[in-house]
């Protein structure tokens, strides 16, 4: 089955690595980022067929092509003026603690708005999932987030939605079959009412409609809302290091499981070991089905 994910605001992720901040860098890490592009590379490792679509700008944006093609993500990069943004990571050699630098993403035009609207449709008929990844870098980026969502659902494709900000609030408006959000996702989208933000989080499916949210927290685990339904599974005990992009891993690991025909209970299971996986190594959001195996300690098909 042929998934599609779509990442409105990609970038190089480099990993600066430093004895002390300040310090200049003993070693320095390249890979292709964005949340859409993180999923798409998991699930190619997964053995799922994938297409990841963004877009692709300047010096910086070649230099993510080739990473992303690389990496074996099947990439469909719509050509855009600018650059593709760089988020630098500096890490500490002796304890993992990291200071984050990010760049801002290209306001993108009319005309490149239409060209990746039409890349994601040229790709549609014939998908199973099309899995919306990451915030967007502009407001047009979110608003099309919001119509492809809403174009995808009316083609029969199922659609995953997981992202920050101003996407996350227009593309939850197009009530996708899947929201995924962590704890600070939850809490931009539910005005606080004094109770427990978990038990809030049930209100999307209720009064929005929106079928299934999965709710991650980190080592805590997860809660999957279906309808009014709530389950939780715990998280792996692990030696954690960097749970960047452990969200990504487990949204992948969750769809790999869900199209394999997992039960619900199993896809959370090894959604949450996939995550945990991610967590245990540098660098981000580049695991493998062994890493996941490793962790659930029976293999699958
Ligand atoms: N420290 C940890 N120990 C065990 N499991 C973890 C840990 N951190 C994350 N996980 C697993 O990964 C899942 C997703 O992690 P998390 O909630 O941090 O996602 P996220 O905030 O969306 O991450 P990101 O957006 O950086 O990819 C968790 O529900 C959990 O199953
Ligand atoms: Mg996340």
């Amino acid at each position: 089955m042929k998934i599609v994910t779509l990442t409105m605001n990609p970038c190089i992720d480099r990993t600066l690595w430093v004895d002390r901040f300040g310090d200049p860098p003993i070693r320095i890490d390249r890979m292709s980022g964005g949340k859409g592009v993180n999923v798409a590379r998991v699930l190619t490792a997964l053995g799922e067929d994938c297409t990841a679509i963004t877009y692709s700008a300047g010096d910086t944006g070649k230099e993510f092509e080739e990473l992303a093609r690389g990496e074996g993500v099947r990439l469909i990069a719509v050509p855009v003026q600018g650059s593709t943004r760089i988020i630098d990571t500096y890490v500490r050699t002796d304890d993992y603690s990291q200071q984050v630098v990010r760049q801002a993403g290209p306001v993108l035009s009319e005309d490149e708005l239409s060209a990746i609207r039409q890349a994601v449709i040229n790709q549609l008929s014939g998908c199973s999932v099309l899995a919306v990844c990451g915030s967007a870098s502009c407001s047009g980026g979110a608003r099309l987030i919001r119509e492809l969502i809403e174009t995808a659902k009316s083609m029969g494709v199922r659609t995953l939605l997981d992202s920050n900000g101003e996407a996350l609030i227009e593309g939850s408006q197009a009530i996708p079959d899947v929201l995924k959000v962590n704890e600070d996702e939850l809490s931009q989208l539910i005005k606080p009412s004094g109770d427990p933000l978990h038990s809030e989080a049930n209100r999307l499916t209720t009064e929005q409609g929106i079928g299934r949210v999965l709710l991650t927290c980190g080592a805590k685990g997860c809660i999957q809302f279906l309808w009014e339904q709530a389950s939780f599974c715990p998280a792996p005990k692990i030696d954690c290091i960097n749970a960047v992009g452990s969200g990504d891993c487990f949204t992948a690991a969750w769809l790999h499981a869900q199209i394999r025909g997992f039960t619900d209970d199993g896809a959370l299971m090894i959604a949450s070991a996939a995550g945990a996986a991610n967590a245990m190594k540098f660098p981000a959001a580049m695991i493998t089905r062994e890493d996941i195996e490793k962790i659930t300690g029976f293999k699958w098909i």
